[in-house]
């Protein structure tokens, strides 16, 4: 930054503003301040006001206001830079020139932007030619088309390891260029300078105003070490300030005031292509804080769609800890929950674009995910750990800096607590020890809670078995009783199911023609209709019967999972109960949400 704060500090305060304004304006004083007719808008009675004091000038008509770097900015069209020149020059404020040096850094970086361009290009034309047909095949077997691979300008690092550093040097490049831009690795003990990229398929990063400033290349073999290969820091490019794909995704994300944030290239660019534009990714490091007041100043509430992993919860869970500290009114997180084992590229490649959305949708606030991430699939059968949860909540509270949003935290975390533990069963009724008082085994682990999803998930794992369903109606008749025992979610979709038990039941020949025509009849022709344009390929292991049914039984028995993970968990046991009733417990929770965080 070439004009510190200070420095613009000490132009303002030797500024005669009501001097300035006067120049253009007629001004009266009245009291402390002076007044005049605005000169943004018609008026015949002065409510333009401008004071020494403020160092400002306003408008009560029309609301034009600021400083006076903003005055000569509106009024004589100058830019922020010139307007400083200016009031400094006026002022007698010596500004510090640029100096040689910053002149070549300036000249450095510009000619970096052009390198990277440049082997961005080059990696481009390597994959259509001959050695870049292992990529070529790759990116077909992940479902990428020619036309996806020109629009996120996908490229190839040929094998060689030596190929853009020929193919850079040819066009006069230096070699320490090369290095500075991350093109190329300097020589040491064990080998000469070599290329950075070699053998991989290249992920152009951008920077927001679009120009390429890095590379992430992903081996093409699954035992390719490591896995993705990314620029380093460099001039151009800090990978925890930027995010993949921002510059495209930002206009969109404005537009749509929403982002999705994914955590991997090949995610980003499957939304995209399902129409989430508004997607973006970090750069193989976890979530900063840097992006996500990138991310606030695109959407109010950023969706973390995570993988559904052990490793994508934790990512979860470190983005919603990281963003306590940063909430202002009206920005914070949500949450989409993927289906477990996959991520939104798996997911939109095997569910389409409407299971994301479905995921998309059903996102769960912050406050919410605090609260899971504290409480799921834990046990609370003891005061002490009930204590040990009422301390973890107020901790998170206490992370939160700005003190509105923390009293709103506090109080729905004390409501959820109260609603959890309330007394359900009458206080009088006697304490029994022995039998009763038997230790609630320890619940599993939140974390498989959480990773079990939400109603998205449900939904979306709902619809997969319906289509199975449509597909091969005999399994109804075939698994009536798994399908009779599961209860779907969606009301619709469970509506479906029900027509299929009683076409089963009623012994009728269940065939696909002549159950889409009774679903038709039952009004159900919209769903029908959405589950086919949706429809997916089914895996080629699965083509006979036994194949449809063992899918079916999967999925069956995910959802399930699902349904058993959710009750009663948090419900703390009988005998805590007797114990912990409203009235003894509610001086603790008092206590605890009642301690004021540091501010
Ligand atoms: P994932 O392993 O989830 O990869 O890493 P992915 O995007 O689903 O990749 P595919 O589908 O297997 O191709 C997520 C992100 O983490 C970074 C990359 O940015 C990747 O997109 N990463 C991963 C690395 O930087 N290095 C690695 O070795 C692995
Ligand atoms: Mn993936």
């Amino acid at each position: 930054m070439r004009f510190g704060p200070n420095l613009l500090e000490e132009i303002l305060r030797r500024t005669d503003i009501v001097q300035l304004v006067g120049r253009k304006v007629k001004l009266t004083r009245r009291g402390q301040a002076f007044w005049g007719c605005c000169p943004f808008h018609k008026e015949k009675s002065p409510s333009f006001k401008v004071e020494n004091g403020r160092r400002t000038y306003k408008c009560f008509g029309c609301d034009k206001g600021g400083d006076a770097f903003k005055w000569l900015m509106e009024t004589e069209g100058l830019s922020f830079p010139e307007a400083v020149e200016k009031l400094a020059g006026e002022a007698g404020v010596e500004l510090p020139q640029w100096t040689a040096e910053d002149e070549a850094r300036e000249e450095k970086k510009k000619s970096l932007y052009d390198v990277i361009g440049a082997a961005c290009v080059f990696f481009e034309t390597q994959l259509y030619e001959a050695g870049g047909r292992a990529a070529r095949d790759y990116l077909k077997s992940r479902g990428l088309d020619e036309a996806a691979a020109k629009r996120f300008r996908l490229g190839y690092a040929p094998q060689s390891g030596t190929a853009l550093i020929g193919h850079l040097t040819a066009k006069n490049v230096t070699m320490d260029d090369m290095i500075a831009a991350g093109l190329v690795r300097p020589a040491d003990e064990e080998r000469p300078t070599r290329d950075f990229f070699f053998n991989r398929l290249m992920f152009p990063i951008a920077d927001p105003r679009g120009r390429v400033v890095a590379f992430g290349g992903r081996g093409l073999t699954a035992d390719a070490k490591p896995k993705y290969v990314n620029t380093g820091d460099t001039a151009l490019f800090s990978k925890g300030r930027q995010l993949y794909n921002f510059a495209a995704a930002r206009p969109a994300g404005l537009k749509a005031q929403t982002i999705v944030v994914a955590e991997g290239y090949m995610d980003v660019i499957a939304l995209v292509r399902a129409g989430f534009e508004a997607s973006v990714a970090p750069l193989g490091t976890a979530l900063t804080e840097d992006q996500l007041h990138l991310l606030w100043r695109v959407a109010p509430e950023p969706v973390m769609a995570f993988d559904g992993d052990e490793a994508g919860l934790g990512a979860a869970h470190r983005a919603a800890r990281l963003a306590l500290p940063n909430l202002r009114p009206g920005h914070s997180l949500r949450f989409a929950f993927l289906p477990k084992g996959e991520d939104p590229d798996s997911l939109i490649r095997a569910s389409g674009a409407s299971a994301m959305q479905t995921i998309l949708d059903s996102a769960e606030p912050l406050a919410r995910v605090l609260w899971r991430g504290e409480t799921e699939g834990k046990d609370f059968s003891t005061p002490e750990r009930r204590a040990g949860l009422e301390r973890s909540l107020s901790e998170i509270v206490s992370l939160i800096a700005d003190g509105k949003i923390a009293d709103y935290y506090r109080r729905e975390f004390e409501e959820r607590v109260f609603e959890t533990f309330k007394r359900r069963k009458p206080a009088r009724t006697p304490y029994r020890r022995g039998a009763a008082a038997q230790p609630d085994p320890v619940s599993p682990a939140m974390k498989s809670s959480l990773l079990a999803g939400g109603i998205g998930v449900r939904k979306v794992k709902e619809s997969e078995l319906c289509r199975l369903l449509l597909e091969d109606p005999e399994i109804a008749a075939r698994q009536g009783e798994t399908l009779a025992a599961l209860h779907f979610s969606d009301p619709l979709l469970d509506r479906l199911r029900q027509e299929l038990l009683n076409l089963a039941a009623s012994g009728s020949r269940l065939e696909k023609r002549g159950l889409e025509t009774h679903l038709v009849r039952a009004g159900l022709a919209e769903l029908v209709e959405n589950l086919r344009a949706h429809g997916v390929q089914a895996p080629a292991s699965q083509e006979s019967a036994d194949g449809e049914d063992s899918r079916f039984l999967q999925v069956a028995a995910q959802l399930r999972d699902m349904a058993e993970r959710v009750p009663e968990r948090m419900r703390a046991p009988k005998h805590v109960d007797l114990e912990m009733t409203e009235e003894s417990w509610r001086p603790n929770i008092d206590r605890l949400f009642g301690l004021r965080p540091k501010e």
